[in-house]
């Protein structure tokens, strides 16, 4: 029965390689939804910042969740911490995996390099899955001997609050990973939809090339920052103005995504990188995480 098949494929462990902020926040949805999580990165100082900010928001969930009840928010962040362990070593990390979900830096040559190294080290019934933003799913999957137990599950930022969980197949991803992957998104809490493994899938798709219309906007001078987000979340429903986002995205992240298609597709002006943003990231300022981007903040 359907019941039976969907028991026996539930997928109960999950390792996150990455402990940055995607990382972070899936390894925490995970682990706030009965899964048992492994937290990877290479630097025991990294991870400790990731579980200092897991704490955090877990502590905004717990609010959110438990209104009238701090007992059983409490409870609820204590359950959710002991769900989570930390690791340096991937390899380790992957052996009673039934999911490995990588959320580590935008390089194809390095996500290679560790998906090799997972490869060798994972049971063969462990699916792969990548959180990448820009890159495709087949060219990170193509060094595995898994191409069919390869997908994408790109969530958003942040991933605690952003409902959608974009469901990406391959080719070569089996009807089988593709279901296994679409009942743990709902596992996870998140509305899951269904893309092909083209560039930027769908919301980056539309959103970058957006975010990068807008800047150009700001840089002709037609309208201030300031009125160009205004404008967009009072006369389009929007939650942030599209600089308001690229500060928030962090303008590292959105130049690397816009520059590689550029490079790909250099004849579609969507993909057109915003020199004013090349600026930005050659004054170190990258947006919130950095106390500045088109805007200042308190850190
Ligand atoms: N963890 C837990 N809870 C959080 C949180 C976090 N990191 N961030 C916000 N929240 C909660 C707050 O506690 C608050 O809860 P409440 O409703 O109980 O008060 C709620 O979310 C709303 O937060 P705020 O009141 O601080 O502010 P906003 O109402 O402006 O919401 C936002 C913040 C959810 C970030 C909203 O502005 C938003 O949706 N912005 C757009 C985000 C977006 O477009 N993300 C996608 C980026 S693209 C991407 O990620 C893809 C990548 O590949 C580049």
């Amino acid at each position: 029965s359907f019941s039976s098949t969907s028991a026996r494929n539930a997928i109960k462990n999950v390792t996150v390689i990455g402990g940055g902020l995607m990382g972070s926040g899936i390894a925490q949805v995970a682990a706030q939804t009965g899964h048992n999580v492994t937290l990877v990165d290479v630097s025991s100082d990294i991870l400790k910042k990731s579980q200092e900010n897991i704490a955090v928001s877990l502590t905004r969930v717990a609010k959110k969740l438990y209104k009238d009840k701090p007992a059983d928010g409490e409870k609820f962040i204590n359950d959710s911490k002991s769900r989570l362990k930390i690791d340096t070593d991937a390899s380790s990390a992957v052996k009673d995996a039934d999911l490995v979900v990588e959320a580590i830096v935008e390089n194809l040559e390095i996500k290679h390099k560790l998906f090799r190294t997972l490869d060798e080290a994972a049971p063969s019934k462990t699916i792969f899955a990548s959180n990448t933003s820009s890159l495709g799913i087949g060219d990170i999957a193509s060094v595995t001997k898994r191409t069919d137990r390869f997908g994408g599950l790109h969530f958003f930022n942040p991933v605690p609050v952003m409902k959608l969980l974009e469901v990406v197949r391959t080719h070569d991803t089996s009807e089988e990973t593709y279901q296994a992957m679409m009942e743990w998104g709902k596992a996870m809490g998140k509305v899951c939809i269904t893309c092909k493994d083209t560039p930027g899938f769908v919301v980056n798709r539309l959103l970058v090339p957006y975010i990068a219309e807008a800047i150009r906007m700001y840089e002709r001078g037609d309208a201030s920052a300031r009125d160009i987000d205004t404008a967009m979340k009072l006369g389009a429903g929007y939650p942030m103005g599209p600089l308001e986002l690229a500060d928030y995205v962090g303008h590292d992240t959105s130049h690397f995504i816009i520059e590689g298609w550029h490079k790909k597709f250099p004849d579609n002006p969507l993909f057109v990188p915003n020199e004013s943003v090349k600026k930005l990231i050659q004054e170190g300022k990258l947006g919130v995480k950095t106390g500045e981007g088109f805007y200042k903040y308190k850190k």
